[in-house]
Order: C-alpha cells, then sequence, then structure tokens
C-alpha cells in the first residue's frame, strides 16, 4: 500500500501529526505496536502548556480539554515546610497550564481519527524501516499475521524512546546525550479530592514530592524514591504515610486518602539525539528526546515537534516548498535544549541526593532560598513552566 506520510507510533505525537496533516489533506496511515486500549492505559502527565492546548484546537479536539481541563494560574513550592505561590499569571503577563491528563489528550486523538476514518493498524510487528536515506521510504511490518508493506513519501517516527524509528539511524549518522538519575518517582493514582487547587512541588530532606491531579475527584501523587525501590513494596498506607511525612503539615492535615488506581515508579532521564532528521525520516516527541517530568515537558515537547513537522510537510506538499523539512531538526532542538535545561534545573532544586557533598547540598539551599524570594528568579521560572514562545 502507499501513502504520503507514514507516521510510526499511535501516542500523543503520531495522532496529533495525523490529524493536522489530514485537516491539511495530507494522506497519512500510522502503524502502531500496541493495542489502543494498551496505548490509553499508560498513565502519564498532563500538564498543558497554552501553546500545546492551542495546537489541540487546531487539530479540532480541543472540545473536552475546554470542558474538562483544569486552567491553572500558578502553583506551590514547598519548601521545608513553607509554602510559596509561584504566581504564573502575574509573573508571564496573564499566561497559565490547563492540567488534563495525557491519557484523555490520547482518547480525543484516537477517537478523531477514528471519527475521520483515518488508517491506524494496531498490533504492527516487527516494523522495519527502509530508503528513507534514498529517496524512497519503506516500512514492512506482519499485521495478524500478514506481511504489509508500505510505501510513502515521508516517514514521521513517533515511537517513542524504545522505538524503531531513531534505531534504524545507521549510528555515525546520530548523536545522543544521556544522563540518568539516581532515583525515581513512585506514583499513586486515587479517585480522591486533591489536597490543593493547584500542584505542589515538594522538597524535603526525605525526599521530593508533588501533589498534582487529573480532576476535582481524581489526585495524582508522586514521591521521590530511591531506583532500588519497587512498587509492589508500597503499600497504600506506606505510600500515604510517607507523603505526609513530606509536606507542611497544615496540607497534610488536609490530605485526602484513599485506595489506590494504580502505583508505578517511572526512571528519570535526560535524553537528545541529534540531529532529527534523516533524509526522509523525522523524529518527533520521545522518539528524540527526553525530559525529567519535574517541569512536566514531555508531552509540550512533542506537540512542539509536531508544530513544526506538520508545517513543513504541509508545505513541501502545498508550495512544493523544503525550507520547512530543511530547518526542522534546528527549530525543534532549539526548543528542546531549553526545556531540557528547564527540567534538569527544576529537578536538582527539588530532589536531595543522599549522598551530595556537604556544600552541593548548601549551594542548592542557597539557590532555593534566592529563588522563593526574588520576583526575576521566579519570573524566570514562571516563563518556562508556561512554555517558551514557538
Ligand atoms: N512500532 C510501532 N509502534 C511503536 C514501536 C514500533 N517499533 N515502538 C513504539 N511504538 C509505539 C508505542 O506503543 C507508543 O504507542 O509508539 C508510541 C509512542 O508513544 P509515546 O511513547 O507516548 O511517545 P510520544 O507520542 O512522543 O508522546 C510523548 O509521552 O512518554 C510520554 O512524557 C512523554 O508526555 C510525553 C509523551
Ligand atoms: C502529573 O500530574 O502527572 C504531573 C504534573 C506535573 C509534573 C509532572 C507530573 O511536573
Amino acid at each position: 500500500m502507499r501513502t504520503q506520510v507514514l507516521i510510526i507510533g499511535a501516542g500523543p505525537a503520531g495522532l496529533l501529526l495525523g490529524q493536522l496533516l489530514h485537516k491539511a489533506g495530507v494522506d497519512n496511515l500510522i502503524l502502531e505496536r500496541q493495542t489502543g486500549d494498551y496505548v490509553l492505559g499508560r498513565i502519564r502527565a498532563g500538564v498543558l502548556e497554552q501553546t500545546t492546548a492551542d495546537l489541540l484546537d487546531e487539530a479540532g479536539v480541543g472540545a473536552r480539554m475546554h470542558a474538562e481541563g483544569l486552567v491553572h494560574h500558578g502553583f506551590d513550592l514547598m519548601v521545608d515546610g513553607q509554602r510559596h505561590h509561584v504566581d504564573l499569571h502575574r509573573l508571564t503577563g496573564g499566561k497559565s497550564v490547563v492540567v488534563y491528563g495525557q491519557t484523555e489528550v490520547t482518547r480525543d486523538l484516537m477517537q478523531a481519527r477514528a471519527a475521520a476514518g483515518l488508517p491506524t493498524f494496531h498490533g504492527a510487528a516487527d516494523v522495519q524501516l527502509s530508503g528513507f536515506d534514498t529517496g524512497h521510504p519503506l516500512a514492512r511490518c506482519t499485521v495478524d499475521g500478514e506481511t504489509v508493506e508500505v510505501r510513502c513519501d515521508f516517514i514521521a517516527g513517533c515511537d517513542g524512546y524504545h522505538g524503531v524509528s531513531r534505531a534504524s539511524v545507521p549510528p555515525g549518522a546520530i548523536q545522543t546525550h544521556e544522563k540518568v538519575y539516581p532515583f525515581g518517582w513512585l506514583g499513586l493514582l486515587s479517585d480522591t479530592p486533591p489536597v490543593s487547587h493547584e500542584l505542589i512541588y515538594g522538597r524535603h530532606e526525605r525526599g521530593f514530592s508533588l501533589c498534582s491531579m487529573r480532576s476535582s475527584t481524581r489526585s495524582r501523587y508522586y514521591l521521590q524514591v530511591p531506583l532500588t525501590e519497587r512498587a509492589e513494596d508500597w503499600s497504600d498506607a506506606r505510600f500515604w504515610d510517607e507523603l505526609r511525612r513530606r509536606l507542611d503539615p497544615g496540607t497534610a492535615d488536609a490530605l485526602v486518602t484513599g485506595p489506590s488506581l494504580e502505583k508505578s515508579i517511572a526512571p528519570l532521564r535526560s535524553f537528545v539525539a541529534e540531529p532529527m532528521r534523516f533524509g526522509r525520516l523525522f523524529l518527533a516527541g520521545d522518539a528524540a528526546h527526553i525530559v525529567p517530568p519535574t517541569g512536566a515537558k514531555g508531552l509540550n515537547l512533542a506537540a512542539s515537534d509536531v508544530r513544526y513537522l506538520s508545517q513543513a510537510l504541509i508545505e513541501h506538499y502545498r508550495e512544493r516548498s523544503d525550507a520547512g523539512i530543511t530547518h526542522y531538526s534546528a527549530r525543534c532542538l532549539s526548543r528542546v535544549w531549553k526545556a531540557e535545561r528547564f527540567s534538569w534545573w527544576f529537578t536538582g532544586l527539588m530532589h536531595p541526593l543522599p549522598d551530595e557533598p556537604a556544600i552541593d547540598a548548601r549551594l542548592r539551599r542557597a539557590e532555593l532560598d534566592y529563588l522563593v524570594g526574588s520576583d526575576a528568579a521566579m519570573t524566570a521560572m514562571a516563563e518556562n513552566y508556561v512554555g517558551l514562545p514557538w
């Protein structure tokens, strides 16, 4: 079979790209390894920058986000038992973020794709890519035991950190940068009212904590844990007790606990692959970069990659211009590295390291003291958190 743009991966990046291309009349097809239910079963962060929310509107999938998403004008930093409000709205001249789970973004995109009758092959096994460096891209895979071949003009690798797209690039043509953090995030999802109307990022000598939410009745909490920990060793009671210990007394008293719907430990890493284009193969989203979740940048970076890539491909077909294609990688990476820096900085600031030298702890303490006492420092944090301009 043949299509203009073949997309590998039906996560947020692949689905959003498919929707934007479709709306511009560019033919596309998605090959996805997992089932749709499996993809929807992933619990992922959901803090949308305004530009991401705008892009979902442009893709025609913003209705439920506007109806159910929570607009947040700020968040709290809790440092050694003191809460400090980061007034995003004031510090950024009126910007805010939308709290709306990635699962819901993915669901909205899946439903829009199905409603448009666009082809997505779920259960696509052993995807193999070739010809993207000779002008004749080709994908082979197995679907329901049958061999499927897809010829196309371009391949969009939206298949995440463990995908086949980046792995298909000749090793000498790609450079990767990686930092793995010596701790993980133990996350718990519960149908309990959030402890606060906004997010609370907490730093305590026992470790980082995050109080987040999915709605006014569903909460998401995280604890920094050593990489040796296993989620199955954390009973709900143990989780709630440890979270209370890391919160200020007033917040701990206000915490409403309940049975966990999901508990898991995620590692933290910073990762970037350069460049993000190889002939007629493009990388977008987690296939090209990973950020520690502290800054909630993962989904937003995927959205900005997809915006640049969809514009470049539409320009190729509509205007017979390849300027966007030529500049795709540099445009993405300029934004990616700024988000990587912010996520790395925020992660280092909020996560105590058990064996760090005393002077490093003191220097970090001084940075926190400066941050919470300086409008200039808080403004710098706020403008990165709401998202730097496109
Ligand atoms: N063949 C086909 N599909 C694949 C393959 C493969 N070889 N490998 C992976 N996939 C699919 C995965 O099953 C997944 O559905 O590609 C999709 C990639 O989706 P994500 O990992 O969610 O990546 P992306 O769409 O870039 O979204 C980035 O997800 O991980 C979070 O924090 C991250 O919020 C960010 C968002
Ligand atoms: C989440 O709600 O899962 C979440 C929110 C903000 C973050 C990370 C995760 O920075």
